[in-house]
């Protein structure tokens, strides 16, 4: 494989204290070096990138619906990857509520296949804590981790019991595995579809507390000080639920969390305006009130919030285009979060960019123990080249990823993806973006 020499670039790399102007050395697919001013032996390739582009370790999205097998009218592992790339992600870690689910190493090798054959981003199967995410019977949680599952979840659902949930951290302990979890109290959803408050009570929407969330965080939080397990709060949504993570951090208990970019810039406000009913503001957990928006926006600023990630949950256009009560949950998010990130938390302050990186790519993977988040020398060149200052125009029809719902189509963001890099391949490279060609 042939040697390249990324220059000119702003490098943010979090785990080695880098943040500023160096080159970048990939040689067979892997970092060889990063420095300033290395020099440029014969056989090698020369990129020299525009003033402004950012190189960073490739960003890693840990909660993401690939849908394959047995949903592929949604989306496949490989549109879902095209997705990924196109979004920044060299790579993904995917949940396992497809059909059949992924609760045994049958599902996670025929996803590893298709991620192959695809070649784009890496992908980490997460598989089901029980089996048929029943919530019953504990999956064969060795056989998972044996096959390359990297975490366990019932996404889509909690975790059904109190026991059960003891039963999975105590399991993932051996495997160090942390088990991820989608934090709902049911009976305490019941048959909602919007976040309890004004707004969906003036629209005649069924409400689902914010306690619904921050309950059974607590539960799982208590549950990981108990075993000494893990435990990862997934989209969070709610003050409460990251009231809960502070209390359980501030004990010292093993727990870590998420949000979405739509749950740090988006309010239940928007189930009445612009489009009243849009079911591209129908995902769970929903929207929550300004009050909750501008939480989590403190908690990705002192640091309580440990990654972004998008619950990309891709649904057709004929499922999402029915009545408000009827519609799935869930919207795409691997091609917007990028630009949602630079514009609204960089762009306005809320974090610079190395804190941004941690969120995105560091995080994620020393939480799913798995490579990347630096460009430490004989590391992988999985790496991410951003354009802060790139002028973008959200269009959903041109989105790789097979569904289109999302509430951000036409939105104009300051900054984009200007490249993406796995194992030292350019999988993504964007057109609009000037100034190098590999
Ligand atoms: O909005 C959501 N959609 N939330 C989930 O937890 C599941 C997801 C899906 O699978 O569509």
């Amino acid at each position: 494989m042939a040697t390249q020499l990324l220059k000119g670039a702003r490098v943010v790399d979090p785990a080695n204290q880098r943040d500023g102007a160096f080159d970048v050395l990939i040689e067979d697919g892997r970092i060889a070096a990063v420095g300033v001013d290395l020099p440029v032996a014969a056989a090698t390739r020369v990129v020299q990138l525009a003033t402004g582009l950012v190189l960073c370790p490739g960003l890693i999205d840990m909660h993401v619906h690939l849908r394959e097998p047995g949903q592929e009218h949604k989306e496949t592992v490989a549109s879902g990857t095209a997705a990924a790339v196109a979004g920044g992600f060299t790579a993904v870690a995917c949940m396992p509520n497809t059909t059949p689910v992924n609760d045994n190493a049958g599902v996670t090798g025929y996803i590893l296949a298709r991620a192959a054959e695809a070649n784009l981003a890496r992908v980490y199967p997460i598989g089901a804590v029980s089996r048929g995410q029943k919530g019953e019977q504990l999956a064969d949680i060795a056989e998972l981790k044996n096959a390359g599952c990297v975490a366990i979840t019932d996404d889509g659902h909690p975790v059904a019991t109190a026991i059960l949930m003891r039963r999975a951290l105590e399991y993932t302990r051996m495997f160090d595995m942390p088990v991820i979890e989608h934090c709902e109290d049911q009976t305490l959803k019941g048959d909602g579809v919007a976040h309890e408050g004004f707004q969906a009570s003036s629209l005649g929407l069924r409400g689902i507390p914010s306690e619904a969330e921050s309950i059974m965080a607590l539960r799982d939080i208590s549950l990981a000080e108990l075993t000494g397990g893990t435990v990862h709060v997934a989209h969070m949504s709610a003050r409460q639920t990251l009231a809960a993570v502070r209390y359980g951090k501030s004990r010292g208990v093993a727990v870590t969390c998420e949000v979405t970019p739509h749950h740090f810039v988006l309010t239940d406000e928007w189930l009445a305006q612009p489009m009243p009913y849009d079911t591209n503001v129908k995902m769970n957990p929903p929207l929550r009130e300004a009050a909750d928006r501008d939480a989590m926006l403190e908690g990705l600023a002192d640091g309580t919030i440990d990654v972004i990630a998008t619950d990309h949950a891709p649904h057709h256009y004929d499922e999402k285009h029915v009545e408000f009560d009827r519609a799935p949950f869930g919207i795409t998010g691997l091609e917007t979060a990028v630009s949602l990130c630079l514009d609204r938390l960089v762009h306005r302050g809320v974090v610079g960019l190395t804190r941004l990186v941690q969120l995105l790519s560091v995080n994620p993977a020393n939480i799913l123990r798995v490579p990347g988040g630096s460009l430490t020398v004989g590391a992988p060149a999985d790496i991410t080249i951003l354009a802060p200052d790139l002028p973008v125009t959200v269009a959903a029809t041109t989105m790789r990823s097979l569904s289109k719902n999302t509430p951000f189509d036409g939105w104009s963001l300051r900054g984009g993806v200007a490249a993406t890099i796995v194992g030292g391949r350019v999988v993504y490279m964007n057109d609009a973006v000037q100034g190098f060609t590999w």
